[in-house]
């Protein structure tokens, strides 16, 4: 765990415990809100493919607006993060969700490039599978909803056929977390803080999880995780956007290009678990090191495609520390995903369970493959492979976890 914290290449050298943290975000929180009372709220989602409104006097700026209501009557708020370099994200706190992620493309135009929905209540009703959810308290999959740890064995909920997925039936993705806005050295954004009490789901120990989205002018959403747990317990956490470069509803990925920085992956059963090994990517449909359309080799002769028929498979990432890990590019927009990340590991998910049978925004039907994951995170079943790194956090050592999304353009030749 010491190795994975001095992973982090964070803001927060400093502030190394909790107290400091949340003392620092006080104190920005404070005077977020003040700034936010002066400039009050934008309310609505800009229409699709629009310009980014001009924030000339500030890098980014984020502002608050109500967006729905939980069952239970509790009010859910929407933030709007935007810097002037003409990104905008939109978040809320149920599930810590990102709702939308607005870039430009080589032309100018911008587009909502992440799947969802324009209103609150299709987030509970239509059931989508994690769209733009913080996945936790352990994303990915538990074999048999089951561990050992420190000689005890544990049982979690299964939701998945025989397996544990994504922390459950009430995962972090389905609770409302405390959201607190700031502004800070020309970024913006929000910190979401959630309580995972001993027992929820089946994992030990109370755990308090941060999740901190900052949009930078340079058109980056970075995303920093903390927690503590006063019980030794498995913690991974992951941001589960679904990405169409070409704008979301606007067809397929297949034609995408994508470079993943491993040189092994972690084939799995039939269920999606881990055999345990980690296999040489070369000379297999999974060598992505240099960038490879996404459609070349999806239906190769591949057992390990035919599993979740596409690819849904962990990335052993060849980096340490804050490294690049995967390079995502639509030749015909120009927009360009770059994602660095600390963890060991991405999965990379072509929604091959999407099934048209959802409508998202603007009505547009989300059909298969018409969007990708590239979900940071350790390899999953990580609590049943001792060969794999580490996902056991225990009190006094806090779990951190930083990953980068930052957006571009590339020109038509070098859109790569
Ligand atoms: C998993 C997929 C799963 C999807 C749910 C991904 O992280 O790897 O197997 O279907 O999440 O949306």
């Amino acid at each position: 765990m010491l190795a994975r914290a001095r992973h982090l290449l964070n803001d927060y050298a400093g502030y190394s415990t909790r107290n400091h943290m949340m003392r620092r975000h006080r104190t920005l929180t404070v005077a977020a809100c003040v700034w936010l009372n002066l400039t009050g709220c934008t309310g609505q989602a800009p229409a699709d493919r629009s310009p980014a409104p001009a924030r000339p006097s500030k890098a980014a700026h984020v502002s608050r607006a109500p967006f729905g209501k939980i069952p239970d009557g509790t009010s859910v708020e929407i933030f709007t993060i935007t810097s002037t370099a003409g990104m905008e994200v939109r978040t809320m706190p149920y599930g810590a969700i990102v709702v939308s992620v607005r870039v430009p493309d080589r032309s100018g135009r911008v587009a909502d490039v992440s799947l969802g929905f324009d209103n609150f209540d299709d987030y509970i009703v239509k059931k989508p599978p994690y769209f733009g959810v913080v996945a936790g308290r352990y994303a990915n999959r538990i074999a048999k909803g089951r561990f050992t740890l420190d000689g005890k064995t544990y049982r979690l909920a299964t939701n998945d056929g025989p397996n544990h997925l994504h922390g459950g039936v009430m995962g972090f993705d389905k609770l409302l977390w405390h959201a607190e806005p700031f502004e800070r050295d020309g970024t913006a954004g929000v910190v979401y803080t959630l309580t995972s009490h001993d027992g929820d789901e089946g994992y030990p120990g109370t755990v308090t999880a941060t999740v901190t989205y900052t949009v930078s002018v340079s058109n980056a959403l970075t995303v920093d995780y903390y927690g503590t747990t006063d019980r030794a317990t498995p913690v991974n956490l992951t941001q589960h956007t679904y990405f169409n470069l070409a704008g979301e509803g606007a067809g397929d990925i297949l034609g995408h290009m994508l470079t993943i920085d491993a040189d092994r992956f972690t084939p799995v059963d039939n269920t999606l678990i881990p055999t345990g090994t980690l296999a040489p990517v070369e000379h297999t449909a999974f060598d992505f090191r240099s960038p490879t359309a996404i459609g070349a080799r999806i239906e190769a002769d591949d057992v390990q495609l035919h599993r979740g028929a596409g690819y849904d498979h962990n990335f052993v990432l060849n980096g340490t520390g804050l490294h690049h890990a995967a390079r995502l590019a639509d030749p015909v927009s120009g927009r360009t995903l770059d994602v660095s990340t600390t963890e060991p590991g991405l999965q990379f998910y072509t929604g091959n369970f999407l099934d048209s049978t959802i409508t998202g925004k603007a009505g547009h039907v989300y059909a298969r493959r018409g969007a990708l994951c590239l979900e940071t995170q350790h390899f999953p079943d990580s609590p049943n492979h001792p060969n794999f790194p580490s996902t056991i956090v225990r009190p006094g050592t806090p779990y951190t976890s930083r990953t980068v999304f930052a957006f571009g353009i590339a020109d038509p030749i070098s859109a790569r």
